[in-house]
């Protein structure tokens, strides 16, 4: 599956597929005037003109979208559909995860679905959405409107994807980073537990609160899901602090130059917007895949240095 923007051409099964995902509401309601249903070709033509449209796309067939904008600061996220066959598959929550990322500056995310529709407020609330107040769409149907802080801070776009701040509801996504065999692997250590993800999640947390900026979330645009960590942490070494650079991807991930892609906008953001005057990566020495990623990022091997007994390779640059 992958998670496209949708444009107008894309109306005609958007909308179809948007009658077909709203009959469940429309008989949990009975009320067949629920604006979704409503909604002409034309009206969808408007929002895939004004919004940000997602669509979720399997072997060309559209099954799922979502879509937002932009309205008094609130990032407005509406009309959440995913095919009726599909459901419960977490298409939803993936959808949820692109268009978020899309509005990774927005300080706060609102949205409503029906009172009664106990699966949505699940998912909702399931995402880190708070309930805030009910309000009547007509006569038939109640609707509760919800929302979610966002957390601004900086957001780096690539070509693939989207680097923003780590959030605690990450906690998932970057827990299948470490739990990977493969990952674990690499770092010479047993896939994370539960409490081990608590404490790395939370350092980065604090570290990010602390300087502006840390390890960023890494979500691959066309999945819609996180896929890595890729940031900066600082580091105190003898000559004084300096800024690491250091990057995981799910081993699904790897070979693709997503990594490179990742850390190029990291290491750009950190010369500029962060302020920093020199880079350094630690590398568990024989970690072949790493060294060539730095390599590409324009990183050079200053020394070997030992730490907790282990042999790293130090690649640094100076700006
Ligand atoms: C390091 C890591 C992020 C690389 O991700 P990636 O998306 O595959 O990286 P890229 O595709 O951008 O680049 C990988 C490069 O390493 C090369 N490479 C991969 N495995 C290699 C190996 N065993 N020996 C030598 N080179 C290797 C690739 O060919 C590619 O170089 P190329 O473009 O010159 O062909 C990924 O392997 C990972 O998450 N590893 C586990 C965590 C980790 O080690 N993090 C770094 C800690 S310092």
């Amino acid at each position: 599956m992958k998670i496209l923007p949708a444009t107008t051409v894309d109306a005609e099964p958007i909308l179809a597929l948007q009658k077909l995902a709203y009959a469940s509401e429309a008989r949990l309601y009975d009320d067949d005037a629920l604006p979704p249903l409503t909604q002409t070709l034309e009206q969808m033509r408007i929002d895939l003109e004004r919004q940000v449209v997602l669509k979720a796309v399997i072997d060309d067939a559209i099954v799922g979208s979502v879509r937002a904008q932009t309205r008094d600061e609130v990032c407005h996220i509406g009309r959440l559909i995913v095919h009726p066959t599909l459901q419960g598959r977490g298409i939803g929550t993936r959808l949820m995860t692109a268009i978020e990322a899309r509005f990774a500056t927005a300080p706060r995310y609102e949205l409503f679905t029906g009172e009664r529709s106990a699966r949505n407020l699940r998912l909702y609330e399931r995402l880190g959405y708070h309930r805030q107040r009910v309000a009547a769409l007509d006569a038939r149907t109640t609707v509760v409107f919800l929302d979610k802080p966002g957390q601004p801070g900086p957001v780096l776009e690539t070509e693939r994807l989207i680097l923003r701040p780590m959030r605690p509801d990450d906690f998932d996504g970057l827990w299948k980073i470490f739990l990977d065999p493969n990952v674990a692997a690499a770092f010479g250590v047993q896939p994370f537990d539960h409490a081990q993800m608590s404490d790395w999640l939370g350092r980065n947390l604090t570290h990010q609160a602390e300087h502006g900026w840390g390890l960023f979330t890494v979500v691959l645009k066309t999945e819609g899901e996180v896929i890595g960590d890729c940031g900066l942490e600082v580091m105190a070494l003898d000559d004084g602090s300096v800024a690491e650079l250091g990057y995981d991807l799910r081993s699904a991930f790897w070979g693709r130059g997503l990594a490179t892609e990742a850390a190029c906008a990291v290491r750009d953001f950190a010369l500029g917007p962060a302020g920093q005057t020199r880079l350094i990566s630690l590398i568990r020495a024989g970690n072949d895949a790493s060294r060539r990623v730095a390599e590409k990022v324009g990183l050079r091997l200053q020394t070997t240095i030992t730490r907790w007994g282990v042999p790293y390779w130090r690649y640094g640059l100076e700006a």
